[in-house]
C-alpha cells in the first residue's frame, strides 16, 4: 500500500486513524496488549473516576437492538470502570513501557475542579499521551461521579481546569448528541484551549418492552433502567455531529458512533473527523478488525488518488449546505425496472401513503405515470428488491429515450 494512513491528532502523530474507544475492551491489560500488537494505534482506556469503587455493575450489561432481525445497535447499562485510579495508572505505565510508540489515553470523569485536575495530573505523570474527559454519561448519573453538565458553560469550565492542570498534554472533551446545541459546546471547548473533541457518546435510550412480562429491556431481576445506545443506529447522528463541529470549529475531531467498516470510517473522515473511535464493532467482531479497516481505507484512498489523510479529512464538507441553498426546480421521476420488479405492490401503497397516486397497476405490474410523479423518492426508498430508480428526465428522456439516473449517486 503506497498511501500513508498516518494522521496528526491534537499534535500527536498516529500511525493510523483508528482508535479503540473506551469500553469493556479497554478495561483489561491483556486485551489492550493484543490490540496494540494487532495494529491499533491508540486506545482510550475505560473511564475512571476518583470514586470508581462506589459503582457496581448489573447484568445483563448490554442488549441487542435489532430491526427485522438485523443488528442495528447495542444498548448498554455499563458504568465507569470498576478499577481504581491506581490500577489504571499502572495500566498506563505498563502499556507505555511495552509500546512506547502507541498512544494511551486515559478517560477521566470527576465532579469537582480538584478531582478533574488531580486525576489528569496523575495520569500524565504515569505517562499518558493525552487525556479524554468523559463529561457526561447518558445513564448512571445518580452515582454523582460527574457534574451534570453538557452545555457550553460547564463544559468550557471543565475543559479549562483540565487543560490548566496538564499544560502541553493534549486534552480531548467527549461530547454528547443529547446536548441541546453541540455546536455551541464545541465552540466553548475551542475557547477553553483544549485540543480536540470526541463526538459522540452513546445516547440515552430504552431498547423496548417485553409484551409478555410488560417489563422494559434489559430485565434485571424484574426491573429495568435507561441505557446508552451505540452501534450502527447511532451513525447518522454521529455523522451529523461530526460535520456540524467541523464546519464551526478548528478543533481536531475523534468521531465515535456506529463506525463498523472502513467505509463508515471514510465517511466520517470526509465529514471532518481526523480520528475514528470504535467500540461496538470491536465488541461484535473482535480487535482483529483493525487489519481490514486499515487495508480497506488504504485501498480506497489509493483508488481515489488520495495520498494522505489530510487530503480526505473534511473533503465532503463543501457539499453540505443549508436547505435553502439546495438547487430548486430540478425534476426527478421514478422508473421501475420491470425485470427486477417482483410485483409485490409496495410502491403503489407507499406512493398513496405519501399523498400521491403516480404509480398504477397496469398490464400485471406497477407502472409510473410520469407526469404525476413528483420524484419524492418514497417508492425508491421502500422497494424491497431495489427495482426502482430515480431519473432526471433530460430533453431526450421526455421523448422516451435516454434518462439520467440519479439514484445510483444516492445509494
Ligand atoms: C459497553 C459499553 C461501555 C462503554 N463505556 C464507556 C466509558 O467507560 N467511557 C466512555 O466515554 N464511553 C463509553 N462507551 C461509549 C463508547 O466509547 C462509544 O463512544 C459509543 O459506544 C459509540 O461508539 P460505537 O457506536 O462504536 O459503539 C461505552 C460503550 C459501550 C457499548
Amino acid at each position: 500500500m503506497s498511501v500513508d494512513l498516518a494522521v496528526d491528532f491534537c499534535g500527536i502523530k498516529l500511525e493510523n486513524p483508528f482508535i479503540l474507544a473506551p469500553s469493556p475492551s479497554t478495561d483489561h491489560l491483556d486485551l489492550l496488549i493484543q490490540a496494540f500488537d494487532a495494529g491499533w494505534a491508540v486506545a482510550v482506556l475505560k473511564t475512571v473516576a476518583v470514586d470508581s469503587s462506589i459503582v457496581s455493575r448489573v447484568f445483563p450489561l448490554v442488549m441487542r437492538i435489532e430491526q427485522e432481525s438485523a443488528f442495528i445497535g447495542l444498548q448498554n447499562i455499563d458504568l465507569v470502570s470498576e478499577h481504581s485510579v491506581e490500577f489504571m495508572e499502572q495500566m498506563v505505565v505498563t502499556l507505555k513501557k511495552r509500546f512506547p510508540t502507541k498512544v494511551v489515553i486515559p478517560s477521566i470523569m470527576a465532579n469537582s475542579k480538584d478531582d478533574w485536575q488531580t486525576l489528569a495530573k496523575r495520569f500524565v505523570a504515569a505517562g499518558a499521551d493525552m487525556i479524554e474527559c468523559s463529561i457526561w454519561c447518558p445513564h448512571g448519573a445518580e452515582w454523582s461521579l460527574c457534574h451534570k453538565v453538557q452545555e457550553p458553560v460547564g463544559t468550557e469550565q471543565i475543559a479549562r481546569w483540565v487543560k490548566e492542570a496538564v499544560g502541553d498534554t493534549p486534552v480531548v472533551i467527549k461530547l454528547s448528541a443529547q446536548d441541546s446545541d453541540i455546536i455551541a459546546t464545541a465552540v466553548a471547548v475551542e475557547r477553553s484551549g483544549a485540543d480536540g473533541v470526541c463526538a459522540i457518546n452513546t445516547i440515552k435510550s430504552i431498547t423496548g418492552v417485553n409484551l409478555e412480562t410488560l417489563i422494559p429491556y434489559p430485565n434485571v431481576a424484574g426491573l429495568s433502567t435507561y441505557g446508552g445506545l451505540s452501534g450502527p443506529a447511532l451513525k447518522p447522528i454521529a455523522l451529523r455531529c461530526t460535520a456540524e463541529i467541523a464546519q464551526n470549529v478548528k478543533l481536531d475531531i475523534a468521531s465515535s458512533g456506529g463506525i463498523t467498516t472502513w467505509q463508515d470510517g471514510a465517511e466520517f473522515l470526509l465529514l471532518g473527523a481526523s480520528t475514528l473511535q470504535i467500540c461496538t464493532a470491536v465488541l461484535r467482531f473482535g480487535i482483529g478488525i483493525i487489519e481490514e479497516l486499515c487495508l480497506g481505507l488504504g485501498k480506497w484512498m489509493e483508488e481515489k488518488g488520495f495520498q494522505s489523510l489530510t487530503e480526505v479529512i473534511g473533503r465532503s464538507l463543501p457539499y453540505l449546505v443549508e436547505h435553502s441553498q439546495l438547487p430548486r426546480g430540478i425534476q426527478v421521476v421514478a422508473q421501475i425496472e420491470s425485470e427486477l420488479c417482483n410485483r409485490c405492490g409496495t410502491c403503489l401503497s407507499v406512493c398513496r401513503a405519501g399523498g400521491n397516486e403516480a404509480i398504477v397497476w397496469r398490464e400485471g405490474r406497477p407502472q409510473v405515470i410520469m407526469n404525476q410523479c413528483i420524484g419524492c423518492g418514497l417508492c425508491h426508498a421502500m422497494c424491497l428488491v431495489q427495482a426502482i430508480h430515480l431519473v432526471r428526465p433530460s430533453g431526450a428522456a421526455k421523448a422516451g429515450k435516454e434518462r439520467v439516473r440519479i439514484d445510483a449517486i444516492n445509494r
